[in-house]
This record gives structure tokens, C-alpha cells and sequence, in this order.
């Protein structure tokens, strides 16, 4: 759940369970209120029928009382009034019947659901009788509730009112408190994704606000140590290209070159081959560190000519086929007589070349087949690396030309199967550098198939002599 529906949220519940306990408060402070208006009223008229029986009394003018008792009666929730002298027997009623009774005969026939109010009548300073009046308890209910139905719907009204204002209000709040979140949150996923450049921009002058200082230093530092790493590892990518070629030349002098190559005795074979065959996935390696770094600062250079893609082709057999012997793989090339030449970078096509051939060989078991070709195709010039490997899942071959793209991890480092996912990252920039185009077709479990398209060059374009460039 984001911040800012569960502050909206919180803020609402807040609101509502405040305008809940002040409606509750507001409910019982009105009942009380009312109440004791009404036994205010109450005792007033009672004290006013008191009142009327002394002055009947002093004046003895009982039909004064008769009338004012009837006067009564016509009041609303009245149910009763008498006035009973100082024997208990009962003088006036409102109930014609109980003139001269006694107290417990009236007390027989008393209607219930009534409230009571008794109020002494004095004369001349000593107790004569009491005046008593029964109110309709149905009839004080019915104005309590109405009075209180009124107080509720203003206490909802005001409560709607409030909720109105303050959930908009707490929600935009949350918006812009969370603002500066959803930045930081951004720029992380940019960190992720391995882009050391992003700034954050959060002004607020809080937690958030230094937060956002912070990881605005942190991403500068962590670009400083990218840089500093990616100089290291072309520095020590460099420092280990001459050696290697070394190597590698002298293993393959020894092994092919050599007068005197018959001497070397068979197991020594044995370990020269797989000394060249390190030498020569260390080569593709280091390149494509030295590659991927020039490609990242934006220095990859591409001498792109005429050149014959045929020549690429065959390359790969002096580089990989002892290594495609030893692994029992078949390794054979396609390049018709006629190939036109291609726009290309002859020494990175090579190496195009090598990183896909070195693939397939990684992923053919043996008794597998490699085949390396070029063919003209719609004016193009297609060089194509397929072999009858284990194949990439269609989920799979969307991932393969990311950098560190390696798919399967799991299934390759169970298998022992090294890699960094550098390869097809290089391959693709390389290609597109040069103006061309890669696509991959595979089927999982019977192989794959990488072809590069590169323009040809223009009729009559003459190759130039190698060795131009470095
Ligand atoms: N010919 C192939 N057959 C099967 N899988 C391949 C092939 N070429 C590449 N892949 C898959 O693509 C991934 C990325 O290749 P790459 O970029 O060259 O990295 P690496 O060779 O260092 O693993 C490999 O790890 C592998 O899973
Ligand atoms: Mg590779």
C-alpha cells in the first residue's frame, strides 16, 4: 500500500473517530441538558398549581382550583393533578371521581408511566396539604427524542462538513510529504540499473531532505569508483593483451611451426594445446573487457572499409579449431568463392567473430556441429555463426545482449560453465557500431543460430593493405 493512502487513511479514521467521540459527548451533554429542563418545567408548574390551592384555600374558594385544575388537563402531557390536605384525603382531582377519597384508594386506580411532581402548600406559615401533578412519562420521551434527533443531525451535518475539508486536505498532504519518496525511489532504480550519474532534486529542508544530500553524495562517490574501475580494468586489460599474444604465439610455434615439433613428446602435446586454448579464450576475454570499457566511456572506434568477410570466417579455424577438435565438435565454415566484400572493421569483426564462435563451442556438447558461413543476401553481406547447442529459451533471447547478460546462471554454474554475459553485449554494440544488424533464431535443445548483416561495399571498392591501424 503506497504512504500516502495509508496516511489518508490514517487521517480519515482520525477524523472520523474524533467527530465519532464529540458526537457521543455532544449526545449525552444534550440529553442531561434537556432533562433537567424538563424537571425544571416540571417543578415550576407544580409549584404554580401550589400556589393556586393556597390562595383556594385562604380565600376558600375550592372552585377556583376545580377550574385551574381543568385548566391543567388541557396542557399538553398532563395526565393528572389533585391537591390532598394534610389527612391524606384527596380535595380537588382532575378525576371527578376521587373528590373526598383517601390516598390508597387512588393509589388503587393510579394510572402508570407517569412522573410525579409533589410540591407542599403552606398557610400562614404551617403545612396545609401537597399539591401533586402526573406527568406523561410517553409524552416527556417524545420531546427528549425530537429535541435529541434535531442535536444528531446537526452533530452529522458538521461531522460531514469537517470530513469534507480535512480527508482532501490530509491527502494532499500525504501527495506532497511522499513527494520527495517517490524521488529518491527514482533515482534508486536508476542506481540500480547501474546509472551512477543521477542527481536527486528534494529542496525540503527535513530528514528527507538530507536523505536526498546524501544519496546525491553517495551516487558521486560510487560514479568516482566506477570510474576509477573501469580505468583499472582497461589499464590491466592492456598490460595483459601482449603477454598473452606472446603466449600464444609461441605455443602455436611450438605445436605447428617448429622444425623440430616431432620431438615434443605426446603428453607435452597434450598440455601445449591446452595452453593455447586458454591463451586464446583469455584473449577473447580481455578484449571484451577492454571493448566494453572503451563502449561505456564512448571511445569505441570503428574502421569501418571494404574488406573480405570471407577472411573473418576463415580465421576462426586457425583460433578455434584445435579447441573444436579437442571438445569433439565439428567445426566447418560456408563462404562461396564469389562473396562481394562488406563494410566492416576487419579487426573487430574478428573479434565478433570469436566471441560467437567461442559461444557456440561453450554450448555444443560433443558430437555437436558448428558451422561459420557468409553469404550475399538483398544486397547485404549476412556472416552467420550456427551451431547444434542447447539452445535459448524465447523468454531467454530477449535478455541475451544486455550487458552481463548471461542467462541460465544457474544451469551454467552447475554445469561449470564460466562467463561474464559481456560477450553479446560487445557483439551487438560492435555491429551496430559498424552500421550492421544482429538477430539470433534458437530452438531449446537443438541450437542456435547468430547472424550479422553488414552493408557491402560499393562495386570496384579495393581492400586496403592491412596493418593500417593499430
Ligand atoms: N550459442 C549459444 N547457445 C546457447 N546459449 C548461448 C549461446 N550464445 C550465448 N548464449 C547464452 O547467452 C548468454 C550470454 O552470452 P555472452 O554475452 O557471450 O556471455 P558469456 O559467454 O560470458 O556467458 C550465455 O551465458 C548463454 O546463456
Ligand atoms: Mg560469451
Amino acid at each position: 500500500m503506497k504512504i500516502r493512502t495509508k496516511f489518508g487513511l490514517f487521517s480519515g479514521g482520525v477524523v472520523m473517530v474524533t467527530v465519532a467521540i464529540l458526537a457521543t459527548v455532544a449526545f449525552i451533554l444534550q440529553r442531561r441538558l434537556i432533562e433537567s429542563n424538563m424537571a425544571d418545567i416540571r417543578r415550576v408548574q407544580s409549584a404554580g398549581f401550589a400556589a393556586v390551592c393556597r390562595q383556594a384555600i385562604t380565600t376558600d374558594n375550592e372552585l377556583f382550583m376545580i377550574n385551574f385544575a381543568k385548566l391543567l388537563m388541557e396542557s399538553p402531557g398532563i395526565s393528572y393533578a389533585y391537591y390532598v390536605d394534610g389527612d391524606g384525603r384527596i380535595r380537588v382531582h382532575t378525576d371527578k371521581k376521587y373528590f373526598y377519597k383517601t390516598m390508597d384508594e387512588w393509589k388503587a386506580g393510579r394510572p402508570g408511566g407517569v412522573i410525579e411532581t409533589a410540591h407542599p402548600v403552606q398557610v400562614g406559615g404551617s403545612p396545609a396539604g401537597t399539591a401533586v401533578i402526573g406527568f406523561t412519562e410517553e409524552y416527556a420521551r417524545g420531546i427528549l427524542e425530537q429535541a435529541l434527533a434535531r442535536t444528531m443531525s446537526h452533530v452529522a451535518l458538521t461531522a460531514g462538513l469537517v470530513a469534507l475539508a480535512v480527508l482532501p486536505a490530509a491527502l494532499l498532504f500525504a501527495v506532497v510529504l511522499t513527494r520527495p519518496v517517490r524521488i529518491l525511489a527514482k533515482g534508486s532504480e536508476a542506481v540500480g540499473k547501474g546509472d551512477f550519474t543521477v542527481q536527486v532534486e528534494v529542496n525540503s529542508k527535513d530528514e528527507l531532505g538530507d536523505l536526498a544530500l546524501r544519496f546525491n553524495d553517495m551516487t558521486r562517490q560510487l560514479a568516482i569508483l566506477d570510474e576509477l574501475k573501469d580505468e583499472f580494468i582497461s589499464s590491466v586489460s592492456h598490460d595483459l593483451r601482449s603477454p598473452m599474444s606472446a603466449v600464444k604465439m609461441y605455443t602455436q610455434y611450438m605445436l605447428f611451426e617448429d622444425p623440430d615439433r616431432d620431438k615434443i613428446l605426446p603428453q607435452h602435446r597434450g598440455f601445449l594445446l591446452t595452453i593455447m586454448e586458454s591463451a586464446t579464450r583469455l584473449g577473447v576475454f580481455v578484449t571484451n573487457m577492454l571493448d566494453a570499457a572503451k563502449i561505456k566511456a564512448g571511445r569505441a572506434e570503428y574502421h569501418v572499409q571494404p574488406m573480405d568477410a570471407g577472411a573473418s570466417v576463415k580465421n576462426v579455424r586457425g583460433l578455434f579449431g584445435i579447441l573444436a577438435e579437442k571438445k569433439s565438435v565439428t567445426l566447418t565454415e560456408e563462404v562461396p568463392p564469389d562473396l562481394p566484400k562488406a563494410m566492416a572493421d576487419p579487426e573487430r569483426l574478428d573479434h565478433v567473430v570469436a566471441n560467437l564462435v567461442s559461444n557456440s563451442l561453450k554450448f555444443t556438447p560433443a558430437g555437436g556441429q558448428i558451422v561459420v558461413g557468409a553469404r550475399a543476401e538483398n544486397g547485404k553481406i549476412v556472416l552467420w555463426v550456427g551451431d547444434t547447442g542447447k539452445g535459448i529459451s524465447p523468454e531467454n533471447l530477449g535478455k541475451l545482449f544486455r550487458r552481463f547478460g548471461q542467462v541460465d546462471v544457474a544451469d551454467q554454474r552447475a554445469k561449470r560453465v564460466t562467463g561474464t554475459g559481456l560477450g553479446l553485449y560487445i557483439v551487438k554494440q560492435t555491429v551496430e557500431g559498424m552500421g550492421g544488424r544482429i538477430d539470433v533464431t534458437s530452438e531449446l535443445g537443438k541450437g542456435s543460430c547468430f547472424a550479422v548483416t553488414l552493408a557491402a561495399a560499393p562495386p570496384g571498392a579495393t581492400v586496403p593493405p592491412a596493418g593500417l591501424h593499430d
